[in-house]
């Protein structure tokens, strides 16, 4: 009697102090065989899932395949659309879809902004760009954002404001939602705008750093890029030293994390100056010169972050999860071909538009939305010299991507699905693109691993925006604490 009565005293003191200790997470104590202290999310822009199985196969002794070895292995995952860097990174930050965050690319209309510097006078409407457009000096790899570029909004007083690159975002990120639980948060990414990713409150990241790719003489050049991407490894690694990116006291982030580009740049371009030759030799993604490169260069950047996990004691305590924000397509390089985007202006009519943004994609956004009928139309009626699979418009396109022009001023009128291989540009060094609705573009790995975990593949169908959930339960938070997850009801992966 009295050894039970203690009990009850005892586990009602231990159930205070939880909760007290956690009063916005109850599920942190009902989870806790599978929480963890720290999550690393890297992003390998560009990484195709089928990257992962030719690389494996052919370096069965690199890190990626002995980290397979401890990982649940999604071969079957699918990256937001539009495939472009901005939607991709913040479904997997917000476990949301352009509908929700209201970001469709980095540079996409919204029919109620203003431009920077016009005191909101004229009538709104603004293709709004977040790169290195609005930078201090784009040449200076640790530029800052103007802020007399910024675009400009009415708020709710009436006032004309500036936008932040936070501002912009319409629903919260895990960084805020960790930050709320006291815990630490770190990210890099590729140009100052990414700060969006710091959430609406602009607080959610403690240490954000956006070293500007532009900076570079050649941004398409790959040994240009990989010691710029050597940026972003020093800095996650410096955070596994508990310091700041740039090496000051600072603790082990609890969601830290960061992309690279080396691999999305060999891809991309032909640089063939030196027989140096970028893209894949076949359809099956056998890599050529430059994708080799670039897969052998991310794979060692892996080994020393595990390494680096391991020296510091945090390797079981932390969850890494590798993913992509895109692919890029086509893989098959005799599939590509180029249009000249001016094309698709001539078809609608240039006085009906208000922005198109192109890749290997179209987003048409009209002045007036009741064109967009015969808009489509004559897009249809052009769609072999335009190279156009599948055009969304009116209910198909509600049913696509879950908006309506009408009443949300940031849904495109229009959206262009290309024939795979088709990308819209002049450039004459490109041989492939994202930010389309091809295979190439979306079909991405996600890998979950930490030494704790048996080898599974799993050919589920999940989508990038499921992370966003997973990283919260991994630390014991309630995903259901992201706008987002609540708003579309994004599941988690099923990894445990
Ligand atoms: C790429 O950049 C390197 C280093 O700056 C330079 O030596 C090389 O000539 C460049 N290659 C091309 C094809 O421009
Ligand atoms: C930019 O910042 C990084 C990290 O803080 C630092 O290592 C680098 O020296 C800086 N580069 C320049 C050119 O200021
Ligand atoms: C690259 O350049 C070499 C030499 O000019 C040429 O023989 C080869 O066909 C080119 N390869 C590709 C894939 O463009
Ligand atoms: C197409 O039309 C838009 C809107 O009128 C214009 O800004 C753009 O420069 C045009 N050309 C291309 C290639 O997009
Ligand atoms: C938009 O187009 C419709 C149908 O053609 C027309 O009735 C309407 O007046 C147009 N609206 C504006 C603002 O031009």
């Amino acid at each position: 009697m009295v050894i039970r009565k203690l009990s009850v005293i005892i586990s009602l003191v231990f159930f205070v102090t939880i909760s007290l200790g956690y009063p916005q997470s109850p599920s942190l104590h009902n989870k806790r065989t599978q929480t963890f202290n720290h999550v690393l999310l890297i992003s390998i822009d560009g990484l195709h899932q089928k990257d992962v199985d030719v690389f494996t196969t052919s370096n069965p002794n690199s890190n990626l395949a002995s980290i397979l070895k401890n990982s649940v292995y999604f071969t079957n995952a699918q990256a937001a659309l539009p495939t472009d860097s901005f939607p991709g990174l913040l479904a997997q930050l917000t476990g949301g879809l352009p509908k929700t965050t209201g970001v469709w690319y980095d540079n996409s209309w919204d029919g109620t902004f203003f431009a920077p510097g016009s005191k909101c006078k004229g009538s709104p409407g603004l293709n709004v760009v977040w790169d290195e457009s609005l930078d201090v000096d784009q040449t200076v790899l640790n530029t800052t954002i103007n802020q007399d570029l910024l675009p400009l909004r009415i708020d709710e007083e009436g006032e004309c404001v500036k936008v932040q690159p936070w501002q912009y975002l319409r629903v919260n990120t895990v960084f805020e939602v960790a930050k709320k639980h006291g815990l630490k948060t770190a990210w890099v990414d590729k140009l100052p705008a990414y700060s969006i990713v710091n959430g609406p409150s602009g607080k959610g990241v403690d240490d954000f750093y956006g070293p500007e790719i532009a900076s570079l003489p050649d941004k398409t050049n790959l040994t240009q890029v990989e010691p710029y991407d050597n940026y972003h490894t020093v800095s996650i690694l410096n955070w596994i030293d508990g310091k700041t990116h740039d090496g000051k006291p600072f603790s082990v982030p609890n969601i830290f994390g960061g992309n690279f580009q080396s691999l999305s740049v060999a891809q991309k371009s032909s640089s063939n100056v030196t027989g140096f030759i970028g893209g894949y030799v076949d359809a099956n993604a056998t890599p050529a010169d430059q994708v080799k490169n670039a897969l052998n260069y991310i794979d060692g950047i892996l080994g020393k972050f595990i390494n680096e996990l391991k020296t510091k004691n945090l390797h079981d305590d932390t969850i890494i999860v590798i993913s992509a924000k895109h692919g890029q397509s086509p893989i098959d390089r005799t599939l590509f071909k180029k249009i000249d985007p001016q094309l698709l202006n001539d078809t609608i009519g240039a006085d009906k538009l208000n922005q198109i943004t192109t890749d290997d994609v179209a987003l048409i956004w009209l002045k007036n939305h009741s064109d967009s009928k015969t808009a489509a139309d004559s897009l249809s009626a052009k769609k072999d010299v335009l190279g156009i699979a599948e055009i969304f418009e009116g209910d198909s396109l509600k049913a696509k991507f879950g908006c309506d022009p009408n009443t949300d001023t940031r849904c495109p009128d229009i959206a262009i699905r290309v024939v795979p291989g088709v990308v819209y540009t002049t450039s004459k060094k490109k041989i492939a693109e994202h930010g389309g609705f091809n295979e190439d573009d979306y079909h991405v790995p996600i890998i979950v691993y930490n030494p704790s975990i048996q080898q599974k593949v799993a050919n589920d169908a999940v989508e990038t925006r499921y992370i966003a959930p997973f990283i919260l339960s991994a630390l014991g938070l309630d995903p259901n604490e992201l706008d987002a997850v609540v708003k579309e009801k994004t599941p988690t992966l099923p990894v445990f």
